[in-house]
């Protein structure tokens, strides 16, 4: 059973009170509680990658409010950019009085490549490799490790010729479903175990044997209505719709409208010790498959005058394996969301995204983004100097008003109103 997302004030609690409703909600131990303030260990660092002599930590932080398919989430997010975690929760609470998002995922398909080269009749040598496809499939799988048995492992083989004439290249392509993990490991177990046979098939070399970032075969893609009324009206809707218009005309806008939705996906990507770069690279790539840059997401008015928003990408996210498996913070964060599969993890990144994206938007259309940033600041900066309670509130309306948020000044704001 998910935790309910809206959590009732929960940025207005102290960090003690947010992590006691965390807990509850959530269902965390004690212990657990305490490996998700002191992140990770110097000894589970020195497991993951070489040469550690340290570590740098991120804040983890809780959006709020994501009802998604029907079924409340909160979403941890890791992020080290203020006004992110707030604008996501924002967003989906503005998404609840339509029911929140819809999402659906494709199957978790990977895809890996071999590049043959030195081969004399490419086409041939295509032609030859699709003749033996079925039992290459049956072989390919002896090197997919469990995946078989759980329903997944290798569901195609391909073969395409790329490169002009007099530098041609054979590439084999090879359709894996991870099931649960983002597959990079099993990929490459599957591509390298294979050379021997491929090169033998055709005649030629293999060079790279590796997994594509492009991930156009696992995909998430989330929907979403925001009513009019609720988000400021036609004025707000309008703006959203040209302000999208702009980043679907100039690829220098698409990529800030983009970096917006990756802002939520990226955090909780980091959040689950999934690999960020692999994300991030497929979903540029993918925003470029047209031949021209365009954004990810939609925004459209409809015939009722409401927002619609629509985000797809390819989404290679795992639950299982990898840093996933090793980091204790990122297994705590998999707890938090509740989710049970891959797919469903992308599922929420997906809605996230797009949440993420609606908030810049509207934030931009409406009052600018300066001045949503400068009110957190300044809630941020009356917790330092000592405000507790309401006093949070007040003192930061004080320092916002008067454009001058420092701590010293917070400090005696607060002395004036005790
Ligand atoms: C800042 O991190 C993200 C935005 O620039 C996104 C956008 O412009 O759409 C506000």
């Amino acid at each position: 059973m998910a935790p309910e997302s809206g959590l009732t004030k929960f940025y207005k609690l102290s960090l003690n009170e947010r992590r006691q409703v965390l807990k509850e909600k959530a269902g965390l131990t004690e212990e657990e509680m305490k490996v998700l303030g002191a992140g990770l260990d110097l000894a589970t660092a020195e497991r993951m990658i070489e040469n550690v002599v340290g570590m740098t930590q991120v804040p983890i932080g809780i959006a709020t409010n994501f009802r998604i398919n029907g079924r409340d989430y909160l979403v941890p997010m890791a992020i080290e950019e203020p006004s992110v975690v707030a604008a996501a929760s924002h967003a989906a609470k503005l998404a609840l009085p339509t029911g929140g998002f819809k999402a659906t995922s494709s199957r978790p398909v990977m895809r890996g490549q071999m590049q043959v080269l030195d081969v004399k009749d490419l086409e041939e040598a295509k032609r030859r490799v699709l003749e033996v496809k079925e039992e290459l499939i049956g072989r390919a799988n002896r090197f997919a490790d469990m995946l078989p048995s759980l329903g997944g492992g290798v569901l195609d083989i391909t073969a395409k010729v790329v490169g002009p004439p007099r530098d041609g290249m054979l590439i084999v392509e090879f359709f894996v479903d991870c099931k649960d993990a983002m597959g990079a490991n099993t990929i490459i177990t599957i591509v390298e175990g294979m050379a021997p046979e491929i090169e033998g098939i055709t005649g030629g070399r293999s060079l790279l044997k590796i997994i594509s970032n492009l991930a156009t075969e696992r995909t998430a893609k989330a929907t979403v209505t925001y009513r009019s009324d609720v988000i400021g009206g036609e004025r707000v809707v309008d703006g959203i719709a040209k302000a999208y218009k702009f980043a679907v005309y100039d690829p220098y806008r698409a990529a800030t409208h983009n970096k917006g939705i990756m802002n939520g996906i990226t955090a909780i990507t980091l959040a689950t010790a999934n690999d960020t770069r692999a994300v991030e690279a497929g979903a540029h790539a993918y925003a470029s498959m047209s031949g021209k840059y365009l954004p990810l997401s939609s925004w459209r008015k409809d015939e009722k005058g409401d927002l619609v928003g629509e985000l797809e990408l390819p989404l290679a996210l795992g639950t299982f394996g990898g840093a996933t498996r090793t980091h204790p913070v990122a297994q705590l964060c998999l707890k938090i969301l509740g989710v049970k599969t891959a797919t469903e993890l992308a599922e929420v990144a997906c809605a996230v995204g797009l949440a993420q994206n609606f908030a810049a938007l509207r934030a931009m259309v409406t009052e600018g983004i300066k001045r949503g940033h400068m009110e957190l600041h300044a809630r941020n900066i009356a917790i330092m100097a000592g405000a507790t309670g309401d006093l949070v509130d007040k003192v930061a309306e004080i320092l916002a008003k008067e454009g001058n948020v420092k701590v010293s000044r917070a400090k005696e704001i607060l002395q004036s109103l005790k």
